[in-house]
């Protein structure tokens, strides 16, 4: 005599097989490899598959990384008005009030990186792509307090799956079944240069354990600066064969970094995504900017 337990098993293996196993095929074959550069792919997958209906059929890596951007871009619009909206609703002077305003101000600046980005043959496309995402999870994390935010943080979420994707194109090209999830400066991966500004990266090699030059934090005792902007003007000129490693607190910077071009080698090293926030209008193209990209905007 069988437990009825037993059944019981057997129907919701049924049950799960026959209703589950269509709906995680429907990611297609192609977006779940690409989903593999993520560093949670399954919530990429998923994700991408809620937000790219349009997928034409067996797409190319490229054509995913451009559908995840172009589908951002249609977005940011949608995250500006939200931030109205949590504007409008939040008292005047709160903190959820200089979140919204600083959002306001950061967003079209992503908007412009992701466009910037989507000429995937431009050198600079990954650094623009991750300037891009800095602004939105910086964002993000800010507006946290407001429920509303959800749709700014799924945002985020999706450019970063296609700037990780971006990042395996460039590391193990468009052969999707050799990606993998990115790795970062933390992991002891510094990239392989595509500029050809930083193009002697790799011969010159990168220190195993970075050591840091400068520090700077906006807040409490022992770092040696305030802003981003005194460690810039304090790190020497023309260094070569080594580099000048900046560690930049947890925090936001509301400045605008520039980054004369005679301070070669330098690295912005942050606390990660969300943490580490610099909100002025960095220009990506500039000389070093690039090596801030890389390094501040990492995936922990
Ligand atoms: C870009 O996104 C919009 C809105 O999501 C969509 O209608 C359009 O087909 C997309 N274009 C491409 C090239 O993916
Ligand atoms: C607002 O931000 C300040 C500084 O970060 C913090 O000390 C304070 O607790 C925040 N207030 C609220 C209501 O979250
Ligand atoms: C894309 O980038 C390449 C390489 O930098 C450049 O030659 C090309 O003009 C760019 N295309 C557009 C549409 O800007
Ligand atoms: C935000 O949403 C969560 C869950 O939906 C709820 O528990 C919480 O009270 C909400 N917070 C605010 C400030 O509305
Ligand atoms: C964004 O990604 C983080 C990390 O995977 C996750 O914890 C969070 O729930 C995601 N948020 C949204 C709105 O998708
Ligand atoms: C992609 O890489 C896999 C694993 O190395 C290989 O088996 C496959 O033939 C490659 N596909 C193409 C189109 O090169
Ligand atoms: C760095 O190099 C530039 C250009 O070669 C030069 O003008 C400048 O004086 C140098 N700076 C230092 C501190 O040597
Ligand atoms: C940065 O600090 C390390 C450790 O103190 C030192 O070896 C290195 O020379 C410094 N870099 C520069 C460019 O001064
Ligand atoms: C960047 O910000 C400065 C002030 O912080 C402003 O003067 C400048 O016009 C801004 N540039 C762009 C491209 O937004």
């Amino acid at each position: 005599m069988h437990h009825p337990l037993l059944y019981l098993f057997f129907f919701s293996f049924f049950f799960f097989f026959f209703f589950f196993l269509p709906s995680t095929s429907s990611s297609s074959p192609e977006l779940i490899q690409a989903c593999k550069s993520s560093r949670f792919p399954y919530s990429c997958s998923q994700r991408l598959s809620a937000t790219l209906p349009s997928l034409p059929p067996s797409p190319s890596a490229s054509t995913i990384i451009l559908s995840v951007f172009n589908s951002s871009l249609h977005d940011i619009p949608t995250a500006i008005s939200i931030t109205h909206s949590i504007l409008a609703n939040s008292p005047t002077s709160s903190n959820l009030t200089s979140a919204a305003h600083n959002c306001l101000e950061v967003l079209p600046y992503s908007f412009r990186r992701l466009s910037a980005a989507s000429n995937l043959s431009s050198a600079d496309a990954r650094y623009w792509a991750a300037a891009a995402q800095q602004y939105l999870s910086g964002c993000s994390s800010t507006l946290q307090a407001a429920n509303t935010s959800a749709f700014i943080a799924e945002l985020a979420n999706r450019t970063s799956d296609g700037l990780a994707m971006l990042a395996a194109l460039q590391r193990y090209g468009t052969n999707m079944t050799l990606w993998a999830p990115v790795q970062t400066e933390r992991d002891g991966y510094w990239g392989t240069p595509t500029s050809s500004k930083s193009n002697d990266w790799r011969r010159r090699g990168v220190p195993k354990e970075m050591a840091v030059n400068l520090t700077v934090c906006g807040e409490g005792d022992g770092c040696d600066h305030r802003t981003v902007q005194e460690a810039v003007d304090d790190a020497p000129e023309n260094v070569t064969g080594e580099w000048f490693v900046i560690r930049i607190g947890e925090g936001v910077y509301d400045e605008s970094v520039r980054v004369p071009f005679e301070k070669t080698n330098l690295v912005f090293w942050g606390d990660g995504m969300g943490r580490t926030v610099i909100t002025g209008n960095l220009s990506v193209g500039m000389p070093g900017i690039s090596t801030y990209s890389s390094a501040t905007v990492g995936k922990r």
